[in-house]
């Protein structure tokens, strides 16, 4: 299939937003008798592909899970690693996502990391702030659990400084302050690996995804796999808590 007849077959079914937790590196170098790090950066390049061909299908919103809030327990020599890789990244793909119109966006707890890396964030996010096409999140020292502490602690803040009634507090105030509160919920969330858990990603703005688990490692991910997860998509009928028959009914008027 063509990448047009491709976009057409989804038409109307593109998820606006997709989520992804890139899972398997370690074990995709491991079969190969390499080092985890290897792994890695063949992770980079399935990274490039994906973007690339989001882009292509019109998707709005890619939110990648790039470094969790607990990957620090990991042995600070791949720590280490990652972080020079996410350097590495941020400076060689900037031109890459201006030329794709790509417009990036870091969230999670910036300030564990070194100023070197900060810097480079900043440049990489001012550098592409002004492109209309894909939004590309990357979570790094993410954790949903993180995400919704934050929002919490600054409506806190607004209470205590007498700006905010505690009985003014309710779902879509909390959701306002979250990540990635501009842009719609993720309709799709991809994990890759053969794990099926959500090990502390957009706890909140999971609520109503459709969630695909696939045995592919993050680096043979490539874009006929998210084809694959597309297809599987575009053949859920989301109801939202409502009843199939009434979702039907919608759909018809
Ligand atoms: C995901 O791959 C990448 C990061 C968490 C940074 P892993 O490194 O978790 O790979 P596996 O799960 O060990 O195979
Ligand atoms: C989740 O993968 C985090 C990222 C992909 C960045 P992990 O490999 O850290 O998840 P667990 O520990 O297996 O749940
Ligand atoms: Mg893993």
């Amino acid at each position: 299939m063509s990448e047009g007849e491709q976009a057409q077959e989804y038409h109307g079914k593109l998820p606006r937003h997709i989520a992804i937790i890139m899972d398997g590196n370690g074990r995709w170098a491991k079969q190969r008798h390499m080092p985890r790090v290897a792994g890695h950066r063949a992770g980079v390049e399935s990274l490039r592909s994906i973007i690339q061909r989001c882009g292509e299908l019109g998707v709005e919103a890619l939110t990648l899970f790039a470094f969790s809030s607990e990957n620090w327990r990991r042995p600070e020599q791949e720590v280490g690693l990652l972080m020079e890789l996410f350097i590495i990244a941020l400076q060689r793909e900037t031109k890459k996502l201006n030329a794709r119109n790509v417009r990036l966006r870091v969230i999670g707890d910036l300030s564990r990391f070194s100023d070197k890396l900060q810097k480079e964030i900043s440049k990489a996010e001012e550098q592409t702030k002004a492109n209309t096409g894909l939004l590309l999140a990357v979570a790094a020292n993410y954790g949903g659990r993180w995400d919704i502490t934050h929002a919490v602690k600054k409506l806190a803040f607004q209470l205590e400084k007498g700006d905010l009634a505690a009985a003014a507090v309710d779902e879509n105030m909390i959701r306002q302050h979250l990540c990635m509160a501009d842009m719609p919920e993720p309709d799709l969330f991809i994990r890759t690996g053969g794990e099926q858990r959500i090990s502390n990603f957009l706890l909140w703005q999971l609520a109503y995804s459709e969630l695909y688990f696939t045995d592919v490692l993050w680096p043979d991910f490539d874009p006929q796999q998210l084809g694959t997860a597309l297809a599987w998509f575009a053949s859920r009928q989301r109801r939202f808590g409502r009843t199939g028959d009434q979702v039907e009914q919608i759909k018809r008027a």
